[in-house]
């Protein structure tokens, strides 16, 4: 069974939903609706995810992907359309089974890390497990174990702000990783840092989740960001998903001018595979290996192969998981395979990505979610507290806890927010 399945998700806001949904259901685009004040934020998105996988939902901002995360963890009620997550319908929960899964399967990491200013490192960390009122000698080693994991080992009992950004955001992943929660949700969570912070985090990530085998929707407006991280990609534009297929897929079969205009940057020599662009073998196997300069697995990228290829004339051998040569790749296939557009040549023209994180308004989103939600003596942020002040700031910090109680009625949001962020 998949982990999570999107049927024919929309989201409408604005007035007349419905009404709108039919519209859209017929054709009708978002600019269309848009003259009638109506913002259809996502429209018949469907796809599944299966359990230990990277599923990337990518585009450019405003194109609905947090709109189409917050469904996921029914933050957001779709205006049509269902969400399971292992088979179970969370569209249809009551509010109370909805917090209970929301706060032990499911869990969130956002862009801007939201860590209480006044609680240790270990605390933040374990801030999840509090919620979910694990005793504190449990919850301090599961959250101890989650920092190890992180790369935070001996920072925890330091403050948040002792931390740079980049170990800041380590605390919100194992904060995430503390609750055992299988499904990760990931809105735009690495977008706020430096790039070689940024490149650390996600090399980080691929190595937890070789052993964590989280199941994990990672959200992203970079493509690059998006091909490193995702076994599944989801192109999203205009809150339509427009393609979904592996980083190879989409770079060697484009689905429109729209996908195949995004890929014209990345560098096809570390996104293709020799599995990818391999020819049949000429002759008998045995004689492809015996003469080639190597044997290499299917998914070597391609940019492994250069050196091979230029050392000898003869094809390099290209092997299954049994070891079995299953194919060859020639000098000449290798630079053909470099430079093939893959489809469609005239792209049409998209607004450029890096000016789209300049103005990125999702940002905004997030922060005024977080405000909305927050318990107010709780706020994370940049209040300087000094360390002599902690011991009553705990204190406060556990009244918000208590505030935000799985049980308690209306706090629906608020215990989304910092348990997860
Ligand atoms: N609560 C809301 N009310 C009205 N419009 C919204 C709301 N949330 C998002 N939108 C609109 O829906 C569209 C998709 O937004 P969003 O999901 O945040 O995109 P992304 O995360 O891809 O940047 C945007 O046009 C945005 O302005
Ligand atoms: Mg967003």
């Amino acid at each position: 069974m998949s982990r999570l399945q999107a049927e024919h998700l929309y989201k409408v806001f604005g007035r007349r939903p419905d009404d709108a949904v039919r519209r859209l259901e017929s054709g009708a685009d978002r600019d269309e609706l848009r003259a009638d004040g109506t913002t259809a934020a996502v429209i018949d998105a469907s796809f599944t995810v299966e359990p230990g996988q990277i599923f990337v939902v990518m585009g450019l901002s405003g194109s609905g992907k947090s709109t189409l995360l917050r469904m996921l963890n029914g933050l957001l009620e779709p205006t049509a359309g269902r969400v399971l997550f292992d088979g179970e319908d969370i569209t249809h929960l009551t509010p109370r089974k909805l917090r209970d899964v929301r706060s032990k399967k499911i869990s969130m990491v956002f862009q801007h890390f939201a860590l209480f200013p006044h609680r240790s490192v270990l605390e933040n960390a374990a801030y999840g497990l509090e919620v979910q009122g694990v005793p504190r000698k449990e919850r301090e080693r599961r959250a101890t174990e989650a920092l190890r994991l992180c790369g935070l080992e001996g920072w925890e009992k330091s403050w948040p702000d002792e931390l740079s950004g980049g170990m800041q955001q380590r605390v919100g992943l194992a904060r995430a990783l503390a609750t055992d929660a299988d499904l990760l949700l990931m809105d735009e969570s690495f977008s706020a840092l430096d790039p070689l912070i940024r490149r650390d985090m996600q090399d980080q990530l691929l190595e937890l989740q070789k052993t964590l085998q989280k199941t994990i929707v990672f959200i992203t407006h970079d493509l690059n960001e998006a091909m490193r991280l995702g076994d599944q990609i989801a192109v999203m534009r205009d809150g339509r998903i427009v393609q979904i297929g592996s980083s190879e897929d989409i770079l060697v079969r484009p689905a429109n001018d729209y996908v195949a205009s995004f890929i014209q940057d990345v560098d096809r020599s570390r996104v293709l595979t020799a599995g990818a662009v391999m020819e049949p073998v000429e002759g008998s196997a045995d004689a492809v290996r015996a003469a080639a300069p190597a044997t290499v697995g299917k998914d070597t990228p391609l940019v492994e192969l250069f050196a091979l290829c230029a050392a000898a004339e003869a094809p390099v051998a290209v092997a299954d998981a049994a070891g079995e040569v299953v194919g060859q790749v020639t000098r000449t296939r290798l630079l053909a395979s470099l430079g093939e557009e893959g489809g469609a040549a005239e792209a049409a023209p998209v607004p450029h990505q890096r000016d789209e994180a300049a103005t990125e308004p999702a940002k905004q989103h997030d922060e005024a979610d977080l405000k909305a939600a927050e318990p107010e003596d709780a706020k994370p942020g940049k209040d300087e507290k000094s360390a002599g002040d902690a011991k009553s700031d705990v204190k406060q910090d556990e009244k918000a806890v208590e505030g935000v109680k799985p049980d308690e009625g209306d706090a629906d949001d608020a215990e989304e927010v910092p348990a997860n962020a």
